[in-house]
């Protein structure tokens, strides 16, 4: 999606994928930066490791407590430090990294998006508790959900994540375990679902679809996982992760580049790319 991007606005930059080591981080940031890389995208399981590594933070990655995005800068003559691309083609001497994290506006925009979905004062029944579940949880209450309510195989992580939630949001409810009432949105950020023959990360004995009037799956292969083909078939309205995937390459997008992401190109290079059509 960023390729097909970048074409369409006439850039000549170019998104690779490389698999690092994680001892090998530090080294493998540090060397693209020698290299002068505008940027940088990283997934699991560097996010959590690279909050430590980079110069600068910016909000979202301390809010989120993990990097996803890495922008290198520049010091002007003034002292001020500007993404490489403002400086065409004098490349400074000093440079630095400055980490971000989209992932959370990344599911924001696509719930509003693709579920048409306005978060405040919503009740939310969150599946999961690791990395992903974490920064939803987080996002949720920071966007002002009436009550959240939060299932995880280990419970620990959900009491954790309560503990903090309810710290930093305390005007936000959270409970524990599966809700007895009605809820506006149901969110797995499991990875249950992810490999074919998955049992669905809701317990239905505990919680029934129609309890809920949307579903949001952060999967996105496949395209329709166990649990939104039965939310789809108890009438619910349902969305997977692409539009998370999306949203946050976009927002990383903007970050390099200054200049707004061409959604709908990269939409469909994403489409043709994930399900080949
Ligand atoms: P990510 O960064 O993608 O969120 P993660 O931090 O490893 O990855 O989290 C995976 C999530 O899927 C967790 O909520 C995990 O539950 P645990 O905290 O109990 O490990 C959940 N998960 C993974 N496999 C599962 C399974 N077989 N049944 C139920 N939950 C599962």
């Amino acid at each position: 999606m960023h390729n097909a991007a970048f074409a369409a606005l006439g850039l000549n930059w170019r998104y690779l994928a490389f698999e690092v080591d994680p001892k090998q981080l530090r080294a493998a940031i540090a060397g693209a930066q020698a290299m002068k890389f505008t940027g940088l995208n990283l997934t699991v399981p560097h996010k959590l490791l690279a909050v430590d590594m980079v110069d600068a933070l910016d909000e979202s990655a301390k809010v989120w407590g993990a990097v996803n995005t890495i922008r290198f800068e520049g010091r002007t003559t003034q002292s001020d430090w500007l993404p490489l691309r403002e400086f065409n083609h004098c490349v400074p001497v000093e440079t630095r990294t400055q980490g971000f994290n989209t992932d959370a506006a990344g599911l924001a925009a696509s719930l509003r998006e693709d579920l048409n979905f306005d978060l405040q004062g919503k009740k939310v029944l969150l599946l999961g508790a690791g990395g992903a579940g974490r920064t939803a949880a987080l996002k949720l209450a920071s966007e002002n959900v009436l009550e959240l309510f939060l299932v995880n195989r280990t419970f620990s992580k959900t009491l954790e994540l309560q503990v903090e939630i309810t710290r930093n949001f305390p005007s936000v409810y959270v409970g524990l375990g599966y809700p007895k009432t009605e809820v506006d949105l149901v969110i797995n950020a499991t990875s249950l679902g992810l490999k074919s023959g998955d049992a669905s990360p809701l317990d239905e004995k505990e919680f029934s679809l129609k309890q809920t009037r949307a579903v949001y799956d952060m999967i996105y292969r496949p395209a329709e996982t166990t649990l939104l083909k039965a939310a789809k078939a108890a009438g619910c309205k349902t969305a997977n992760g692409l539009g998370m995937l999306l949203h946050q390459g976009a927002k990383a997008f903007e970050i390099w580049t200054g200049q707004p992401a061409p959604l709908d190109v990269m939409r469909r290079a994403l489409e043709q790319n994930v399900y080949g059509h």
